[in-house]
């Protein structure tokens, strides 16, 4: 099976931009089942692919939140996916706000793709596998809702995310295995792992040779059509 390939334009791209990198993607033929295209949510409407994410949502359906996004919509608007924890977000949400979105999404029938990852103070301390566990049973563990559909778990060092840096390949594939480990001892099943932070064209090639990854989650890289398609081409080897 080929590897997942989560495409995370965070607040990049506006309406005129976004049409030309859908153009440049259905041209080059990327519009692949495990392509994962998580635009803004104003440009949702504008990638023609099955395999559509959201970069957030709210826990509620609907009613009186100003601002938030629903997951019950999202899903009537054909999002199958969508980005919860990321750090970027985490200065305005707890681990139970995002345990609850959590929960909203598998209610709805969206596939969550959790971010965790340890800080670099964390990493320095040698705190990664503890900080990896306490996300996971924070946030992951134990939903009423299980829909039989994969859980995507991402993991993303915090000190990785848009600055070049990034862990050891064995180091991403300890990880990998270690939420796999720990996930299927929690008895949470169909769990995905894939890597986020800093992938490129330097390093997608032997993160996705890795058996532990089942993809990785791009943010710089998903923006240029060459680059791209130069990892899409890693993740069918
Ligand atoms: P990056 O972002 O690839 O630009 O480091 C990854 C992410 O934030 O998920």
């Amino acid at each position: 099976m080929s590897k997942l390939i989560i495409c995370n334009h965070k607040m990049n791209l506006s309406r005129s931009d976004a049409k030309v990198l859908t153009k440049q993607m259905l041209e080059s033929d990327l519009t692949l089942d495990n392509i994962i295209v998580c635009p803004s949510f104003i440009n949702l409407d504008e990638f023609h692919t099955n395999e559509l994410g959201a970069q957030d949502c709210s826990g509620e359906d609907c009613g009186a939140f100003t601002g938030s996004v629903s997951p019950k919509h999202l899903k009537e608007i054909g999002v199958k996916y969508v980005i919860l924890g990321h750090h970027e977000r985490s200065f305005y949400e707890t681990p139970q706000m995002v345990r609850k979105k959590v929960s909203g999404a598998l209610r709805n029938r969206l596939i969550p793709i959790v971010c965790i990852g340890e800080t670099i103070e964390q990493k320095e301390l040698l705190k990664t596998a503890t900080v990896i566990k306490n996300s996971i049973i924070k946030i992951i563990s134990k939903h009423e809702f299980n829909t039989g559909e994969p859980f995507i778990i991402a993991y993303e060092p915090t000190w990785a995310i848009g600055t070049k840096l990034y862990p050891p390949i064995e180091e991403i594939n300890d990880v990998l295995n270690y939420i796999k480990k720990i996930t299927k001892e929690l008895n949470i099943p169909n769990v995905l792992t894939v890597y986020g932070g800093s992938v490129s064209t330097i390093n997608a090639k032997e993160i996705l040779l890795l058996d532990s990854c089942d993809g990785i989650l791009l943010g710089e890289a998903s923006l240029n059509i060459n680059e791209l398609k130069q990892i899409v081409g890693y993740s069918n080897m």
